[in-house]
């Protein structure tokens, strides 16, 4: 008996601890499945996008994906560990413009739209990219 009463208060609290811990924004994105859907989205508007593309004509798209992923996933608290360069060291000497930024926001914007983001979701996301913003332009 004491041992049924034991298993029902851990049940209870567990159940308790599950309906409190809110989502992460990871969790609430949609998990890996949809970080990879808005980052093959986002290196599809880049190459369509003559300006940004400019950046990128010499890098390795394989690596700056793989990265990128790993990126979004640290940001948003997801479970991943970011084995990239620091974004001061990825972007010095690029010295992307904060017009070039915006731009580079607003595909990413156009990234999480195609993926079917809703806007709530997408703010809270650039939130967390925000603080980025100043070791990337003008390196
Ligand atoms: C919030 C904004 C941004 C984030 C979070 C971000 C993040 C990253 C990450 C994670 C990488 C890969 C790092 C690695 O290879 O170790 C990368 C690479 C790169 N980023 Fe950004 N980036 C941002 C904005 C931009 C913008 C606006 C541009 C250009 C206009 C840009 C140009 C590049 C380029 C060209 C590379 C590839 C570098 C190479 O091939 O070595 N990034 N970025």
């Amino acid at each position: 008996m004491k041992t049924i009463k034991f298993c029902v208060f851990l049940g209870v609290i567990l159940l308790q601890a599950c309906a409190t811990t809110p989502p992460t924004l990871y969790q609430e994105l949609g998990g890996e499945k949809k970080v990879v859907e808005i980052v093959d989205n986002f290196i599809a508007e880049i190459e369509f996008d003559e300006t940004l593309f400019e950046y990128f004509k010499d890098s390795n798209v394989n690596r700056f994906r793989e990265k990128l992923i790993e990126h979004v996933c640290m940001l948003t608290d997801g479970p991943c560990e970011y084995t990239g360069d620091s974004m001061v060291d990825v972007h010095t000497g690029m010295n992307i413009t904060e017009s070039d930024f915006n731009r580079g926001v607003d595909l990413f914007i156009n990234a999480m739209t195609k993926a079917g983001v809703p806007h709530a979701t997408q703010n809270k996301v650039l939130a967390v990219m925000a603080p980025t913003r100043k070791e990337i332009i003008y390196l």
